[in-house]
């Protein structure tokens, strides 16, 4: 097995035989974790703001996402994880559409397995995407969904946290190759393990914090606080025994259906 770390969605490779863990530590994949720790029963990812908007009003599902960071001024709410954690979700799914992190969840979705990380729920997700790796004979691929296309420091120090989480699943006859990749970024949290100050030398915390979401950046820097792992599925398989957080990925087809 070998893991590795795609520092940007289009620099995954061999995910047809990879699982692949998606990151957008801020704020993305952090709220997919906690909307579930509040009770939804589904999320819907969305690479668009327009198929999030057609696809969550058809169903009177709840449209939740950003731009800029932002709320989006027509939907219910934004990307903002401390909000979820303050609110009920219980038999309400959630329609999620962001800058980064949603497009990334489809850039990989052909993946046999895509699981949605975070700093908050590595432990759980690092142990489940080891146990699919294990049965199904694949590599391990985290998927850092990057800010703008660039580069982004949360993305790729979580990406180092999960490296060195996964590693330590291994027995002295199953230790990983880890790539390069996956070395650089295990460094690069292990020079700052402190993730809240690593983070706030980067360009999208600082942003965040600007805009006001400074307990989201410290939110989304908590460590192993979520045990919940959102799981890339499709409606119809939604309700088999392996996800019980089912992230679903919003399609033309699903909203002709709908
Ligand atoms: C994204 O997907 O680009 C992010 O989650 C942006 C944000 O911080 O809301």
């Amino acid at each position: 097995m070998q893991i590795r770390a795609a520092l940007l969605p289009e620099l995954a490779a061999s995910t047809a035989s990879s699982v692949c863990i998606v990151i957008d530590a801020l704020r993305a994949t952090t709220v997919a974790a906690a909307v579930f720790q509040s009770g939804c029963p589904a999320l819907y990812a969305a690479p668009s703001h327009d198929l999030a908007r057609r696809f969550a009003r058809a169903r009177g599902y709840l449209l939740c996402g950003e731009s800029g960071g932002k709320k989006v001024p027509d939907f219910d709410y934004g990307n903002s994880p401390v909000e979820f954690s303050t609110i009920n979700l219980t038999g309400k799914p959630v329609v999620l559409s962001t800058t980064n992190g949603t497009r990334a969840i489809a850039a990989v979705n052909a993946a046999p397995h895509v699981l949605l990380g975070a700093a908050v729920n590595r432990m759980t997700a690092a142990r489940l995407a080891w146990e699919l790796a294990v049965e199904g004979g694949y590599d391990i691929e985290i998927v850092c969904s990057g800010t703008n296309g660039h580069f982004t420091l949360e993305d790729a120090t979580v990406a180092g946290l999960f490296v060195e989480a996964i590693g330590g699943f291994a027995g002295p006859w199953t230790i990983p190759d880890i790539a390069d990749s996956a070395v650089a970024c295990r460094r690069l949290w292990q020079k700052e393990p402190n993730m809240l100050r690593g983070w706030m030398e980067g360009a999208h915390a600082h942003t965040l914090a600007n805009l006001g979401f400074g307990e989201d950046v410290a939110f989304c820097a908590q460590i192993d606080t979520i045990s919940h792992v959102p799981v890339l599925t499709t409606e119809a398989t939604a309700s088999e025994a392996r996800p019980s957080c089912p992230a679903i990925l919003v399609t033309e087809e699903l909203i002709a259906t709908a």
